[in-house]
This record gives C-alpha cells, structure tokens and sequence, in this order.
C-alpha cells in the first residue's frame, strides 16, 4: 500500500504480486528481449508504454545510461505506484496516464517500447499513432504481442479449466486475443511508420508445479487473476487439479513446470 499525495491510499497489492512472481519468470525476460531487440543504447531516450510495475524502464535504463533518459507510462495506479517506489533514486520519469492521450510533447523519445500491451487496447490505431507522434523521426517502436493461446499451452489450459468449472475465460485468453501477425503489421504501418517487421518468439519459464503458476496469476496476473477469483477455494482446488494433470507433458523433474509464452516481436521506424 501506497499513499497518494491527498493521503489517499492506493492499493498496490496485485502489482506486488505481479513484481514478485510474473516479472523474474516471464514478463522481466521479455522486456529484457523487447528493450535489446531495439537496439538500445548509451544515451537514447526511451519510453516504456503500458509499462507495468517497470521491468522494461528499469532495464532500459541500466542500458541508457546517465547520458540517456527512460520515461514510462501506465494507466493502472497500483502498478505506477509501486514501480516509482522501486526506483529508489528517481532515475525514470513515472506517469499514470493512457497511452492513446499521452502527456508528452512531439517528438520526446528515441525509442517508445512496450511489453504486451497493444492487445489491451480498445483503440490501437489511435494508440499507435499517438507512439508515432512521441517517436523522434526514424526512431524505433518495439513491441512484444503474445501469438494465439494455441501457442501458449499453460494458459490454455487455464481457459480450458475455468470454462469447464463454468467461469468466463475472457480475462485469461485476452492477452493472447491479438496474436496475428500479418494484422499487426498492417495497423502499425497504417499508423505511420515504416521499415515494419514482426518476427516469433518462443520462451520458457519455470514455476514450481502448476499450482504454484496458478496462485502466480491469481495474485498478479494483470488480466487472468479476474477470472480466477471468480472461484471460491473449492472451486480453485478443483481447477489446480485440473490444469496439473493436463499438463504432465510440461514438468521437468528438476527444473518444474515448464510455462512456454510465444509473442510476435514487431519493430518499426518512425
Ligand atoms: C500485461 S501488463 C504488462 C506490463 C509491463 N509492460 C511488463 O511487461 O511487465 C499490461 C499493462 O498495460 C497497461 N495498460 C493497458 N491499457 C493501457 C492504456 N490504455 N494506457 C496505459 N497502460 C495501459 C496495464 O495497466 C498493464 O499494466
């Protein structure tokens, strides 16, 4: 818990969460992949969109340097909240706001990046086009985009077990809503910018047992704890069992259950 400046408090709880168990494991690992696959460097200035509880700021930063600047944005307060209180020395510019109505002026980043966000938005044309108008001319957009949940096997069988227990499972396949290539492509470039690719990416992480990945995203999944806590403690057990025995195929006597996120990478130039 956080206060905000009218002494109000403001709930960070699920960003905690999220920090703790999602960022070391699967969304720290793709905003270290996002931040490099746009070449950052000493100097650049870059801002982080849909930034979260920070993992892509603050690894940006360690790259940009005294000399560069990193700016992010989010429109979740708890997340905001808690990502300024990890940046004990103030070294990132933290805003809460929308990224299709940003506060900054034209032309303010070198590099705007953002870790799975752009499926979130109700607007994306208009989200894009607002990176664009933030992007110094020729500066690069990154962004990682989750492929179909097909290609997502932990969380589909998430989906699976929720519908079966007769809980939507909107929030857990949403992120994953977003995934085809060829239409991101064509929306970024309709945007504006050029010089567009988007490549696929598979990565592995590891939790303990798929009781421990579920209680993860229960705690701190930004979309799926949603839906997850549409369950009462019986109903989750029953899901926990569920989700274990069908994904047998993924655990690894040493290492645990293996969760494999795919995201389509796309790069372009403003
Ligand atoms: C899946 S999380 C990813 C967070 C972060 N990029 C990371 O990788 O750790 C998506 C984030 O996008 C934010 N978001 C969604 N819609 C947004 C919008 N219109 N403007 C700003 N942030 C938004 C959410 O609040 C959430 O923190």
């Amino acid at each position: 818990m956080v206060y905000n400046s009218d002494a109000s408090e403001i709930d960070t709880s699920a960003a905690e969460a999220f920090e703790k168990f999602l960022v070391p494991t699967i969304f720290g690992p793709w905003s270290k992949v996002m931040v490099n696959h746009a070449e950052a460097k000493v100097g650049d200035s870059l801002l982080d969109v849909g930034c979260g509880s920070g993992a892509a700021a603050r690894y940006a930063k360690s790259i940009v340097g005294k000399f560069g600047s990193v700016s992010a944005i989010d429109l979740n307060e708890g997340m905001i909240a808690f990502a300024q209180m990890l940046d004990k020395n103030n070294e990132i510019d933290w805003q809460k706001g929308d990224v299709t109505d940003m506060p900054y002026k034209d032309q303010s980043f070198n590099i705007v990046a953002g870790n799975q966000l752009l499926q979130f938005l109700p607007d994306k044309d208009k989200g894009l086009k607002e990176m664009k108008r933030v992007l110094k001319q020729g500066g690069k957009l990154a962004l990682t985009i989750y492929c179909p949940k097909n290609k997502n096997p932990a969380h589909e069988a998430i989906a699976k077990a929720l519908e079966n227990n007769g809980v939507a499972s909107k929030a857990v396949t949403h992120p994953f809503s977003f995934g085809d290539p060829i239409l991101i492509g064509d929306l970024i470039q309709k945007a504006g910018f050029r010089d567009i690719s988007v490549v696929r990416k598979q990565m592995d992480s590891y939790f303990n047992s798929a009781e421990h990945f579920i209680e993860s995203l229960a705690a701190g999944g930004p979309s799926s704890r949603h839906a997850l806590e549409q369950l009462d403690s019986s109903g989750l057990k029953k899901l926990k069992a569920e989700v274990t025995k069908s994904l047998t195929e993924f655990v690894d006597p040493n290492k645990g259950l293996r969760v494999i996120t795919t995201a389509n990478l796309a790069l372009a130039t403003a």
